[in-house]
């Protein structure tokens, strides 16, 4: 499924071009140019690994919103060995590039870059990557060692191959866009980082490609990680400082047999490091755990008020609103 096809999607816009090889990505991306894009339009750009669900097209809906309606909305579909460890789920991770790109036109994206391996990774395996430094060796980086310096590995060269003026990420990933936006400050990448909301079941639960790995009784298991989070951020609604908010989301980890977890961590979002007991202000509530084989995590923003004066939140991850790097 390679070039342009002319079938609309529902948007009325053009079914998305598919580009495997740098040169048709490079051909697609000068030729938006070329036709005359307005003085304010851009290019967004949302990287995925596939499996697209909700949320997913949410990013790509806001990506429209970024870029403007003449702007070019580019969607990179490449599930990265690099972020795999040993006995992750590579070769079982989802993969329906058709169903993928079906969804894709639905929300008008203009085109669909799907490399194969051989094309983000020449060489093989690069020799020189990006280290997230603390990002990558708290949390995730302690329960997937290298996870984060892989993502962030693959994230600049994306950036480098779509050249964005906005590139969008999910806040369900908290501590992978809390790692990107370092990135772009730190290497001064000229290109702007939006985060956008999680999306969630009717139930609560996060939407995930790794979802579809849940049996009906995992499913309803899962259910305790978005749970713990909610008594959590209620806790601090309340008033209540940052030992209660870890103690009331814990609790209902504690009681959910079946829900293996991995951590639950308040933490400080410009540091990834744990807020003190006497922390006051925003903090994000995070966790990880498995579900029989399948590993979830989700997240809530929340904010720690002073004793006694019950604090506002936001509906998302705390700290994560658009803004230029
Ligand atoms: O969030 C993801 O799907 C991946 O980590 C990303 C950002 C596409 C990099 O492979």
């Amino acid at each position: 499924m390679t070039g342009t096809t002319t079938t609309p999607g529902a948007t009325g816009r053009p079914r998305p071009a598919v580009v495997r090889t740098r040169g048709e990505l490079r051909d697609a991306l000068t030729s938006w140019a070329l036709t005359g894009p307005d003085a304010t339009d851009r290019r967004a750009v949302v990287m995925t690994m596939g499996a697209l669900h909700d949320g997913h097209l949410r990013l790509v809906r806001r990506a429209r919103e970024e870029a403007g309606e003449t702007g070019q909305v580019v969607v990179t579909i490449f599930v990265n060995p690099l972020q795999f460890g040993a006995g992750e789920d590579l070769e079982a991770y989802p993969r329906d590039l058709d169903g993928d790109v079906d969804k894709l036109a639905s929300v008008g994206a203009d085109l669909v870059f799907a490399p194969t391996p051989d094309v983000v990774y020449p060489d093989g395996d690069p020799v020189v990557r990006v280290s997230a430094g603390r990002f990558g060796e708290v949390l995730e980086g302690e329960h997937r060692p290298g996870h984060m310096d892989g993502v962030l590995t693959v994230v600049l060269k994306l950036l480098h191959l779509t050249r964005p003026d906005v590139a969008l990420f999910g806040e369900k990933d908290a501590q992978q866009l809390l790692a990107v936006r370092r990135m772009v400050r730190d290497l001064d990448l000229d290109v702007e980082v939006v985060g956008v909301p999680t999306v969630r079941e009717p139930d609560g639960l996060a939407m995930s490609s790794r979802n579809a790995y849940l049996s009906d009784d995992e499913r309803r298991l899962a259910l305790a990680l978005s749970r713990a989070l909610r008594a959590g951020a209620d806790a601090a609604d309340a008033g209540h400082g940052a030992d209660d908010v870890r103690a009331a989301a814990s609790g209902i980890l504690e009681g959910a047999a079946g829900v293996d977890v991995d951590y639950l961590a308040l933490v400080d979002p410009a540091t990834v490091g744990p807020v003190p007991a006497d922390h006051r202000g925003p903090a994000l509530l995070l966790v990880a755990a498995r579900v029989g084989t399948t590993r979830l995590i989700d997240n809530q923003a929340v904010e720690v008020a002073a004793p006694g004066e019950p604090a506002g939140r936001e509906d998302d991850t705390a700290g994560q609103e658009a803004h230029r790097d």
